[in-house]
């Protein structure tokens, strides 16, 4: 079975909440460095999902959904700067997918979903950071993402303990 990666609106988007919710807290349970601490609560999930839809709705974020079997199974974000002198520049973001469907070919789907819209939307510079020696880089490395450099101590692991994270840029 092959993932398709679609793009949420906010409709879509509520409709699919308890699969996000359940994406994200697995993430961070499973230990990914992506903004929140252990003990992690679908409740703390739910309301971070809730302003990530209040973006979806005002158009400051680009939401995708990689859906297998019928199940929201991924996701992705797409953020472009609001500065008026980075026009064509976004950050990518929340590259999730559940443990259950890793590793097999869903997040490099999200991630060439994203460099789609990002070419219809001309957007020339994409910029992500994620936590250094995470299986997150090698997906960005295997989809032609650059490395700029590594910040130690940038933030924590969910369990507690400093992550450095790695930043990275793509021209798409
Ligand atoms: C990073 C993540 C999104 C990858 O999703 P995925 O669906 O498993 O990725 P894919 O199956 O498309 O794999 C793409 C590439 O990533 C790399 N990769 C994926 N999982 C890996 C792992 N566990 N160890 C090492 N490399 C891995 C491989 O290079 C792979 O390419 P290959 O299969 O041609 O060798 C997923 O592991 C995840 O959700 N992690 C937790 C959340 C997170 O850290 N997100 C990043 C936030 S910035």
């Amino acid at each position: 079975m092959t993932a398709a990666v679609s793009i949420l609106d906010v409709t879509a988007a509520r409709a699919a909440l308890p699969a996000l919710v359940d994406i994200l807290v697995d993430g961070v349970r499973g230990g990914a460095s992506i903004g929140f601490m252990n003990p992690f609560d679908p409740a703390e999930a739910r309301a971070w999902w809730d302003g990530v839809l209040a973006d979806v709705a005002a158009g400051r974020t680009i939401l995708f959904a990689a859906t297998l079997g019928g199940e929201v199974v991924g996701t992705a974000q797409l953020i472009p700067a609001s500065k008026p002198n980075q026009p064509h520049r976004a950050d990518v973001s929340k590259v999730i997918v559940h443990s259950r469907a890793r590793q097999t070919g869903i997040g490099k789907a999200l991630m060439a979903a994203v460099d789609d819209e990002a070419r219809r939307r001309d957007l020339k510079v994409l910029v992500l950071d994620t936590a250094t020696g995470s299986p997150a880089e090698n997906l960005y490395q295997a989809t032609g993402w650059q490395k700029v450099g590594v910040i130690p101590d940038y933030a924590l692991w969910p369990d507690g303990g400093f992550c450095a994270t790695t930043y990275y840029y793509k021209n798409p």
